[in-house]
């Protein structure tokens, strides 16, 4: 999920790509017997007071009972986890697997997978301006923790003017790696982890980026502010991070061929929470899985036991319904929407029209026009006009392409690099999809949609010599803010009883530092590099969130992370319209505005304790929660009775209709603790939506003192629905004179099943 990158990397064919390098790779390490990477959790977790080497033996003796000797135990054994949890990685064999999974004491064992990759502006969009009140003398106490692809440590937004030596708390570290200067008091730690042994070409082994995707989500987050940041002239403006006095820490975990794997997820995770981050920021997709199994689930559970915040993209699957990733109880889910920003071309067609084409383009013309073709008029050979319609590589015979504009029907991302290397001048690329983000091109290209595709190449079939040209980009002002069409969707794969994603951020067009290893697109013969670019994806989203969520931290060190997100999400600003299809399933409780998470008023908090009473009620059992509670002891049949119908005290609520012929109803227990003034009265206000009734008991809370927590009941009572309708919602919202907490109230209508 990177800019060029960013959805684009999710296309189907690169997927496959990635997947076929990591297959062949897979293949090669193996030998005779065939060995694969997997991840071995361990269920006592008090051993973890020990020291680490201890742990580690313990690691050793368990593979060596199944191997017959120590050497070949720490042959097989690849990393030892024993900071927040107890588990190690290790090359074993099926039958390996088989016996370990029998043991007393081991959790399960879970197969090493890949994961993917999933601004000056979009800050004063969410209203966060340069003059927002800061709390600088905790800010730069803030530590946040990015897993991503590295980071580039001389980008300007990394610089550490005026700030002092890390926090005390620190305890990680940054040593000097290949091509990589080294870190400063901004840029506090940097480190990777590759614990497969394939070889990466594209990569070198260093905290380095040579990706720009890490350096990008980094600066976002909690760049320093830098100047007259821009692409080629286009967004001109300051850059700068949500929590620009807050310390970085990298933790490189995503590899140019491979991915990101579990394994070194896992790793680190277990190293940034010992090294005492405030806040996890990871831009990576999540798998399909549960919630105990999936190793940022499992990570940012671990880290949500010691106090620390995992903030998550939703995904770039979009607009697919239940696409949504990363969507345990615990993290923080992010969608992505649009700001006020838009780039659009100008195509000037030789009969007089202009059209308004959508991309950046930092090109400018030298002529006046230039002849105009369409890819299916230029294939090598008839059988190839399919192809070479989409402009696809070896499709088109390069004279006739040369020296001319061509016309292409969108498949790939990457045909302006294609006509340009058979000496084509620039390219159309035509699409109803992603028309709503501004993909950057090598070339002179822009994108139109299908309407305005049909007249252009009736007019290349109309005349004998047709021609156009495309123009230099430039900015406008559009609509805004709406759900990316890329942003994954719920509902909810993991849990048909919790709202997912949590809350929206601006995802499309961001502008933020990039690296200089890497041209602007990565296509080839791209000659366009900058230290800034625009990215878009739920990869852009997730750290505005982040920041939103080390901004809250600086005003309220103590706060837990299920009360940061609490704030974020019952302030954020709603955006359901009747454009916008899916509303919830699209953006969650809405589009984050940090200023107003300072002062909720009411939260709705939570311990690792009331996760795992969700997790008893969603049927997981006691052996596969051992994974993340650390302990053998949890008997879910004592901590199930009377929690309601979601046994969370979540600040959303959904409820899922059971049958399509009687009414449902679901009562939400929930308790809120007051974080504003000592002395409150809030009421209750419930929005329902037709055929849906919603009432709470009690409809007013008063509090005496701060802390304090008061109960309350939701009832939803929700008449059947259309089978064309997957859901509806409504809202409570508690008032107080100062303080608004709202809730979005789903009601998903899952699809008959067969
Ligand atoms: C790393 O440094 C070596 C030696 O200076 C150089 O050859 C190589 O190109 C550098 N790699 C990257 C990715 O910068
Ligand atoms: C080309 O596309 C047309 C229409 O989409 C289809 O009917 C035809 O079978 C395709 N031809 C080949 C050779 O794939
Ligand atoms: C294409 O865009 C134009 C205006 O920008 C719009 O009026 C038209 O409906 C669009 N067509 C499609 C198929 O989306
Ligand atoms: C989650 O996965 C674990 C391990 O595969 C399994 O034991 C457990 O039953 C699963 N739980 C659910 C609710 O699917
Ligand atoms: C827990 O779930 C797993 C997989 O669904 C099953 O094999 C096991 O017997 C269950 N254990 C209990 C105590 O229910
Ligand atoms: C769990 O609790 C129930 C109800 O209190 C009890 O009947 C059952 O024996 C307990 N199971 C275990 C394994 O302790
Ligand atoms: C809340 O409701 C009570 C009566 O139910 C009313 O007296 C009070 O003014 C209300 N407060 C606000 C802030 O609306």
């Amino acid at each position: 999920m990177i800019g060029y990158h960013t959805y684009i990397c999710s296309s189907p064919i690169r997927h496959l790509l990635l997947f076929l390098i990591a297959l062949t790779a897979l293949q090669a390490a193996n030998g005779d017997v065939k060995k694969d990477f997997y991840i071995v959790f361990i269920t006592d977790h008090s051993i973890l007071d020990k020291e680490e080497t201890a742990v580690q033996q313990t690691h050793v003796d368990l593979l060596a009972s199944l191997k017959g000797s120590e050497a070949d135990a720490r042959e097989s054994l690849v990393h030892s986890y024993t900071k927040s949890f107890n588990a190690f990685a290790a090359k074993l064999s099926e039958d390996e697997v088989g016996k370990l999974s029998s043991l007393d004491g081991v959790g399960s064992v879970i197969p090493n997978r890949y994961h993917k990759l999933h601004t000056t502006k979009s800050w004063e969009f969410i209203g966060l301006p340069p003059t927002a009140k800061r709390n600088l003398q905790v800010e730069s106490n803030i530590i946040v923790g990015v897993l991503d692809t590295g980071i580039t440590p001389q980008s300007q937004s990394f610089k550490d003017h005026g700030l002092g030596p890390p926090p005390a708390k620190w305890k990680g570290t940054c040593n000097h790696f290949a091509n990589f200067s080294g870190c400063n008091n901004k840029l506090i730690g940097a480190r990777y982890f590759k614990l497969d042994d394939f070889p990466d070409p594209d990569d070198i082994l260093s905290p380095l980026d040579v990706d720009g995707h890490g350096t990008h989500t980094s600066s976002t987050l909690a760049g320093s502010l830098v100047p007259n940041a821009n692409v080629y002239g286009l967004a001109k403006g300051t850059a700068r991070g949500a929590v620009p006095s807050a310390r970085v820490a990298m933790y490189k975990v995503c590899w140019a061929s491979t991915g990101c794997s579990d394994m070194d997820i896992l790793a680190a995770f277990d190293a940034a929470i010992a090294d005492g981050v405030d806040i996890i920021s990871i831009s990576i997709g999540g798998l399909s899985g549960n919630y105990t199994t999936d190793s940022i689930s499992m990570g940012s559970f671990y880290a949500m036991r010691k106090g620390i915040l995992t903030v998550a993209s939703a995904g770039n699957e979009g607009p697919n319904i239940g696409s949504v990733t990363n969507h345990a109880p615990w993290v923080f889910t992010v969608a992505a929407s649009g700001i006020d920003r838009g780039f659009r071309s100008k195509i000037a067609i030789g009969n007089g029209q202009t059209v308004s084409g959508i991309g950046v383009n930092t090109f400018e013309p030298t002529q006046k026009s230039y002849p105009l073709t369409s890819g299916m008029d230029v294939a090598k050979d008839s059988k190839r006009r399919n192809l070479s319609s989409l402009c696809i590589e070896e499709s088109m015979d390069p004279k006739k392409v040369k020296g001319k504009i061509v016309y292409c029907k969108l498949a790939v991302w990457g045909v302006d690099s294609v006509v340009k290397a058979l000496g084509g001048i620039g390219t159309i690329v035509e699409s109803d999809l992603f028309l709503d983000t501004a993909q950057i091109f090598m070339a002179p290209a822009t994108m139109v949609n299908s309407s305005k595709g049909k007249s252009i190449t009736a007019y290349i079939h109309s005349t004998r010599s047709p021609s156009a040209v495309i123009y230099r980009s430039q900015e406008l002002k559009v609509q805004a803010p709406f759900a990316a069409s890329f942003s994954s969707r719920g509902p909810n794969p993991g849990s048909q009883r919790l709202l997912k994603p949590d809350i929206s951020a601006p995802g499309i067009d961001i502008l933020a530092s990039y690296t200089r290893l890497r041209s602007l697109t990565g296509l080839k013969g791209d000659t366009q590099y900058s230290d800034f670019t625009f990215m878009s994806g739920t990869s852009m989203s997730c750290p505005h969130v982040s920041g939103a969520a080390a901004y809250v931290k600086s005003f309220h060190p103590n706060w837990s992370p299920a009360s940061i997100k609490s704030a974020i999400m019952t302030t954020a600003t709603p955006m359901s319209s009747k454009t916008d299809r899916d509303t919830e399933f699209a953006h969650g409780a809405g589009q984050v505005n940090p200023v107003k998470a300072l002062s909720p008023g009411l939260v709705y908090d939570m311990d690792d304790f009331s996760y795992i009473q969700f997790l008893c009620h969603e049927g997981y059992n006691d052996s596969s929660l051992a994974n993340l509670a650390g302990q053998q002891q949890i008997n879910c049949s004592k901590l199930l009775p009377a929690t309601g119908e979601d046994a969370i005290n979540y600040p959303t609520m959904q409820l899922r209709l059971k049958s399509n012929q009687e009414p449902t109803t679901g009562i939400f227990r929930r308790v809120v603790t007051n974080v504003g003034p000592s002395q409150s009265v809030y009421n209750a206000t419930m929005k329902a939506p037709k055929g849906v009734v919603i009432t709470v008991k009690p409809t007013s809370l008063s509090f005496s003192r701060a802390s304090q927590k008061r109960s309350f009941k939701v009832v939803v009572k929700a008449n059947p629905m259309s089978s064309k309708v997957l859901m509806v919602s409504g809202s409570l919202t508690w008032r107080s004179p100062g303080h608004t907490v709202r809730s979005p109230i789903v009601i998903f209508n899952p699809p008959l099943r067969h």
